[in-house]
């Protein structure tokens, strides 16, 4: 299904109202949520493990869709699909062989994909095209919500899309998404586009801190 998708980043929702942050995006319309997980080392922010995404798992009526920024990634990977990931998203730089991390996730039950850096070539994919069912094209350096889109991921999404052929394959854009930015990379072949800032107002509040008219915008 290449039409296209909104998955919202929880990272930049209110860190302590996550379950009714999930209700409120999924009440607004989107398609499925986006969970950044960051372990300080393979990148420089920490953010939650899978006690917190078994923790949302119930607020979560779409897809949870997981985004591993952590190295190693393989000890955690069943813990992660426990949790009740529908998609585990690897960097390939994580290591140690991309092939392996990538079986273990589908033989975990969970859907697959691979995430390339502004600066990591696409050829990282080209052995594995048979293995995974998304390519996540990474518009920022993975760390951070609020960062500006890097304008060299629109060819690369559209190279990564002539490389999927006709398999299965979602494209996914993420970091800088915005009503501007969107269209960019849908024309180059994208179908799931997360966006964090564009989403949330984040921060504390008692309210859900959704902006609808923007996610729908996008
Ligand atoms: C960055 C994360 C993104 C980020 C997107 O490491 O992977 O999901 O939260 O945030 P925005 O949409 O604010 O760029
Ligand atoms: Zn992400």
């Amino acid at each position: 299904d290449r039409s296209l998708k909104i998955a919202p980043s929880i990272l930049s929702a209110d860190f302590a109202n996550f379950g009714a942050e999930c209700r409120a995006i999924e009440a607004e319309g989107c398609d499925w949520v986006h969970v950044d997980v960051m372990d300080g080392h393979f990148v420089p922010n920490i953010t939650f493990g899978p006690a917190m995404c078994k923790a949302i798992r119930p607020h979560v009526k779409t897809v949870m869709d997981v985004h591993l920024m952590i190295a190693p990634a393989d000890p955690y990977l069943e813990d992660f699909a426990k949790a009740g990931a529908d998609v585990l998203t690897i960097h390939p730089e994580a290591g140690p062989h991309l092939d392996r991390s990538l079986q273990l996730i589908r033989s975990l039950g969970c859907k697959a994909g691979v995430a390339l850096n502004p600066a990591t070539h696409e050829s990282a994919i080209e052995h594995v095209l048979d293995s995974i069912d998304m390519v996540l094209v990474m518009s920022v350096n993975p760390g951070f919500g609020g960062q500006s889109f890097i304008p060299s991921a629109v060819e690369k999404v559209r190279r990564v899309r002539a490389m999927t052929g006709d398999r299965p394959i979602h494209i996914q854009v993420d970091g800088g998404v915005t009503p501007k930015t969107a269209p960019l990379v849908t024309e180059a072949g994208a179908d799931v586009l997360v966006a964090g800032s564009a989403v949330f107002k984040g921060g504390s509040v008692d309210t859900p801190s959704v902006y609808g008219d923007n996610m729908r915008a996008i």
